[in-house]
């Protein structure tokens, strides 16, 4: 079967994730109890800033939302400002009327992960499953914490993070080494929802964004996999998206 991938080309980083946000929105306002899979990184920043200041103006409502997010470092508390379950509530969690109760982020202190990984996967399904995943994309090509080697169909576990995500992301945490394993939603996980939006910005991620969608599918590319989908849509700017056709493209 051939899918298709919808990608969309903007000039500038905050075009490109003010129109995610702008997609968030129209897809909150027709189901506001919708499921959200959500995501971290400085990527989504202006995504968050672009959906308090909607929620701000009136215009939407988080009231109904559930969301899960994608991933969390293993041995960060909750509080821990580098945490990002601490990221999600300063950025958008705390500052919208979503029902805190319903914001669900992989426990990156769970004593026994795998028990708590297969409690993430059914809370999934007890929601009824993502209707909409926000999704960034690594320098590697990873997606959540899924990096290169990962298996398409693997689901909510403990990975160890590579050498270039832990440089990538010691600028959070003021040039130290983040920790080295994370708490991830599998790409099987992230292929279950029904809608995937990928946000891809700056020249740091042309050659993972180039692999993702002109390279072969492999795991050698963990976002190669969405090639496997058959509704994601990439929003890209003037770096990341240069020399990526502006059409719809073919998948495998
Ligand atoms: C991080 C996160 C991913 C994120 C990606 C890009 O490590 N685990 O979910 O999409 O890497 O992050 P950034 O937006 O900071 O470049």
């Amino acid at each position: 079967m051939e899918f298709r991938m919808r990608i969309n080309h903007f000039p500038t980083t905050v075009a490109a994730a003010h129109a995610v946000a702008d997609r968030i929105a129209e897809r909150l306002k027709a189901k506001p109890n919708i499921v959200l899979g959500l995501a971290t990184g400085a990527t989504m920043e202006p995504v968050y800033e672009r959906l308090v200041a909607l929620h701000r103006a009136g215009d939407i409502s988080f009231s109904g939302v559930t969301s899960f997010n994608l991933d969390e470092y293993v041995g960060l508390p909750p509080a821990d400002p580098r945490s990002y379950r601490s990221t999600m509530d300063s950025q958008l969690f705390d500052l919208v009327d979503i029902d805190k109760a319903r914001t669900f982020v992989p426990d990156g202190l769970a004593a026994d992960a795998a028990a708590f990984a297969s409690r993430y996967e059914a809370m999934i399904r007890e929601a009824g499953g993502i209707d909409l995943q926000l999704l960034g994309i690594g320098r590697n090509g990873h997606i959540g914490f899924n990096e290169p080697g990962a298996d398409f169909a693997a689901r909510t576990r403990v990975v160890d993070l590579e050498a270039s995500t832990l440089a990538a992301n010691s600028a959070f945490f003021g040039g130290a080494q983040p920790p080295t394993q994370a708490m991830t939603m599998g790409i099987g996980t992230i292929l279950a929802s029904r809608e995937i939006v990928v946000l891809a910005t700056g020249a740091a991620k042309r050659d993972a964004v180039r692999a993702a969608l002109l390279g072969a599918v492999t795991a050698d590319c963990p976002a190669t996999a969405l090639r496997r989908h058959g509704n994601v849509s990439w929003w890209l700017d003037a770096e990341s998206g240069a020399g990526v056709p502006g059409e719809n493209l073919a998948a495998e």
